[in-house]
């Protein structure tokens, strides 16, 4: 599962010392201090992430149109386009709101090179309440970056996975940790990497068709409606796994089904307030995991962490073995695929109140963990050297 060793390079390197021979550093390592330093130079997280900043100009209604526009013509004089602001308005399911953020996720991915962008629409059954019908529509918008030379063979995606949407009542409930940050972070980080990831793939096109690619997923209807139930949550991940797990693939590359190109399910969730304490979940990912506490050691020992002087957001220290969080990840984890679930426990004391706001968010926090899992993802997919 790991991109070609470095020993087996530095042996075709020896015996092919006359010819050109390029070999790609290996894919799930650890950036550097210094790479991870030269990876945030390249591309802060703020002013994008800050919960403070927002862009001139940005009417609700027409934030896709702006998005795109600023990237592709340069508009508004360099501006940078904020990201965490424009997702901080009520975001309930099958709501005008809804397809507003819709439209400036839509509109982000669209101005970056090279992502493909899917979405999976669906109606599904809900309980009676209030002003809602028994019916809803849900949409989860997905984003893949695959390598090339992968048509005729079996795609792996890391897949980074945030729900969009927001609680339904109180009315005008935000949710910025639940799931408004997140969701930020993973735009950030696409537009953050995906130079570098291209100029891997450019680097050495012989042998990236087994590298991994980078999957992006926003879910819909997370939340329940009145109360959690099997039934009443996770509209979009519960179907988004069944319709994978019965889009049948190639049999003879040993990969069934679009369920089984994950090759790893990262979930965040609840992210952006102070002193967060995110444990291991999952054994099995444990690797993964501790990957990431080791990426975040880096990015303080590098001096790039805002909110110093805390005890670290990853606590490799308590792995909870059999207890776990209900969230978007469980109708994956039910079908075999491995997943690492990046959550605090205990939850923000804001959790599902009406504070969940940009006014209760930890700013310190968000852009450390903008840097610590964008640090960590270019890490996985190998970008050491296409800094
Ligand atoms: C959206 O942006 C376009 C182009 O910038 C502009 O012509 C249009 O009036 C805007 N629409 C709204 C509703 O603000
Ligand atoms: C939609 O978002 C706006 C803020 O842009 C908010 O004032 C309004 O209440 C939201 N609508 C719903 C139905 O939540
Ligand atoms: C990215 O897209 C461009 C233009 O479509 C294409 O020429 C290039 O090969 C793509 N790069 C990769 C790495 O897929
Ligand atoms: C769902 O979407 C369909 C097609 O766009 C539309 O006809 C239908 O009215 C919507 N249903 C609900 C419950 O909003
Ligand atoms: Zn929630």
């Amino acid at each position: 599962m790991i991109g070609r060793s470095p020993i087996i390079c530095g042996v075709f390197k020896l015996l092919a010392f006359a010819t050109v021979v390029t070999c790609l550093p290996p894919q799930r390592s650890q950036l550097t201090e210094s790479q991870l330093s030269a990876l945030v130079d390249s591309h802060p997280p703020f002013p994008a992430l800050n919960p403070n900043y927002y862009t001139t100009a940005t009417t609700a209604s027409n934030l896709s149109a702006q998005s795109v526009s600023d990237r592709i013509g340069g508009g508004n004089a360099g501006e940078t386009l904020a990201l965490l602001t424009p997702m901080l308005i009520p975001r309930a399911p099958g709501s005008d709101n809804a397809t507003i953020i819709r439209d400036f996720i839509k509109g982000h991915f669209h101005g970056l090179s090279n992502w493909t962008a899917f979405t999976d629409g669906f109606t599904a059954t809900v309980p009676e309440y209030g002003g809602i019908p028994g019916a809803l529509n849900f949409t989860n918008l997905i984003f893949r970056l695959t390598p090339p030379g992968t048509d005729h063979l079996p795609s792996r995606y890391l897949t980074l996975v945030a729900h969009y949407d927001s609680k339904i009542s109180p009315f005008g409930f935000i949710g910025a940790t639940d799931s408004a940050v997140p969701c930020a972070i993973l735009m950030y980080l696409a537009e953050s990497l995906t130079p570098h990831i291209l100029k891997r793939w450019k680097s050495d096109l012989g042998a990236i068709s087994d590298d991994t690619g980078l999957q992006i997923i926003f879910m819909d209807g997370e939340e329940a409606l009145v109360q959690w139930t099997d039934q009443d949550s996770l509209y979009g991940s519960r179907h988004l796994a069944q319709l994978w797990e019965s889009e049948k693939k190639v049999a003879q590359f040993g990969r069934l089904s679009t369920l089984q190109e994950i090759d790893l399910f990262v979930l965040l969730d609840l992210l952006g307030a102070a002193s967060p304490a995110v444990p291991c979940f999952f054994e099995i990912t444990s690797w993964a995991c501790r990957g990431l506490a080791e990426t975040e050691r880096r990015v303080r020992n590098a001096g790039l962490a805002k909110a110093n002087g805390q005890k670290p957001f990853i606590r490799t220290d308590s792995v909870m073995k059999n207890a776990f969080v209900d969230d978007d990840h469980m109708p994956f984890l039910r079908r075999g695929i491995p997943v690492m679930h990046v959550i605090p426990i205990p939850f923000p004391v804001v959790w599902h109140t009406m504070n969940d706001d940009g006014a209760h968010l930890s700013s310190e926090a968000v852009h450390d963990w903008a840097v610590l899992i964008t640090g960590w993802v270019a890490g996985y997919l190998g970008l050491g050297d296409f800094l």
